[in-house]
């Protein structure tokens, strides 16, 4: 089989990708697939890459041997290389290593939709919701999802900054998580703690996204739990994340080592299968399929199993929880790998 491994992307998870990118390239047995590495520029170039080790270091964003997506009439070729050197009709599975937008949010899937490639995880639609904040919440309101309060608004609202604060004052307490709705690794999001802060976070939110969510702060343990598998996916173990930061930020994330994580979180009686089924619930409620990971809080005081948000192609770095949740449940990365592009589907 060739697989295709697309890495990089335009998301301002770039980096973060090229690190989940390499990760799984590592991990993918060479004599059972041939795989071809693509990595997308923050321009949107497709950059045919020769090596895996090219791929962290980010050399291979110096290449020219680019490529031009070119939808032809019959919609068969979606990707042509100006040399040749690739394209996705001769690719048996696209593997999208690709955080945030224009990866995790439906575009790459609607491509491989197009061109009847099966792919990696999650399709258009289950991409696009979970993508974005406002509309999981919607969702999973409707499900009975114990979530955040929040308010959602369009940056348009935003005109009127006085009515959006006095709106979100009156339905929310400080302090205040400010978020685009549709980003990742917690870019754009900011804590606020007063009015003017709030001012200032709505702002920064709003230039990274057409949709803004302000959500009240819920104080707890930062919960997380992996789906792998069909629409029933199997739920794998709980694990902590104990942020070496205000809270699990950009920088807390991936360059702080004062962050932490626990493959299998100690909890109260019961609270462990609460969350697996939980998460279970949330994975179809969005209708995802292939792989997925729900975080949660479980709130100080209440112990009440709060969901977080939930990612359709979550990290594979080394301090990612994803592929350590699935090792500590007995399956090792190259034996995940090989079971995600198994699943692939179109
Ligand atoms: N968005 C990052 C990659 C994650 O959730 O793991
Ligand atoms: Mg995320």
């Amino acid at each position: 089989k060739k697989v295709a491994l697309l890495f990089g992307g335009q998301s301002s998870e770039h980096e973060v990708s090229c690190v989940s990118g390499a990760t799984v390239a590592r991990n993918i047995d060479r004599e059972k697939y041939n795989l071809l590495l693509i990595g997308i520029t923050k321009e949107g170039r497709w950059l045919h890459v020769e090596s895996v080790d090219q791929i962290a270091s980010g050399e291979w964003r110096q290449s020219r041997k680019g490529a031009a997506l070119l939808p032809d009439a019959a919609l068969k070729s979606v990707l042509l290389s100006d040399e040749g050197r690739f394209s996705l009709e001769r690719v048996d599975v696209l593997f999208p290593v690709l955080h945030g937008l224009y990866g995790e949010d439906g575009c790459p899937q609607g491509i491989a939709e197009l061109a009847q490639i099966p792919y990696v995880g999650c399709d258009v639609l289950s991409s696009a919701a979970t993508m974005d904040k406002a509309t999981t919440k919607a969702v999973l309101e409707r499900c009975g999802i114990p979530q955040a309060r929040y308010a959602a608004f369009r940056r348009e609202e935003l005109d009127d900054m006085d009515g959006v604060v006095r709106r979100i004052e009156s339905a929310l307490s400080y302090p205040v998580f400010v978020k685009p709705s549709n980003a990742g690794s917690s870019c754009g999001v900011s804590k606020a703690g007063s009015r003017a802060q709030l001012v200032e976070a709505l702002e920064l939110a709003a230039a990274q996204d057409c949709k803004v969510i302000a959500e009240e702060t819920i104080v707890g343990r930062e919960l997380e739990c992996a789906l792998l598998g069909g629409w029933d996916a199997e739920a794998s173990g709980v694990g902590e994340i104990l942020a070496g930061a205000e809270f699990y930020d950009y920088d807390a994330k991936y360059r702080s080592s004062a962050s932490r994580t626990v493959v299998d979180a100690p909890l109260p009686a019961g609270k462990r299968e609460e969350i697996r089924a939980m998460a279970k619930k949330i994975f179809r409620a969005m209708d995802c399929r292939g792989l997925s990971r729900a975080d949660f809080f479980l709130e100080k005081g209440t112990e009440r199993v709060v969901f977080n948000e939930i990612n359709t192609i979550p990290g594979f770095t080394a301090i990612s929880m994803y592929p350590k949740l699935w090792e500590a449940a007995g399956v090792p990365l190259p034996a995940l790998v090989e079971k995600l592009i198994e699943g692939a589907a179109v």
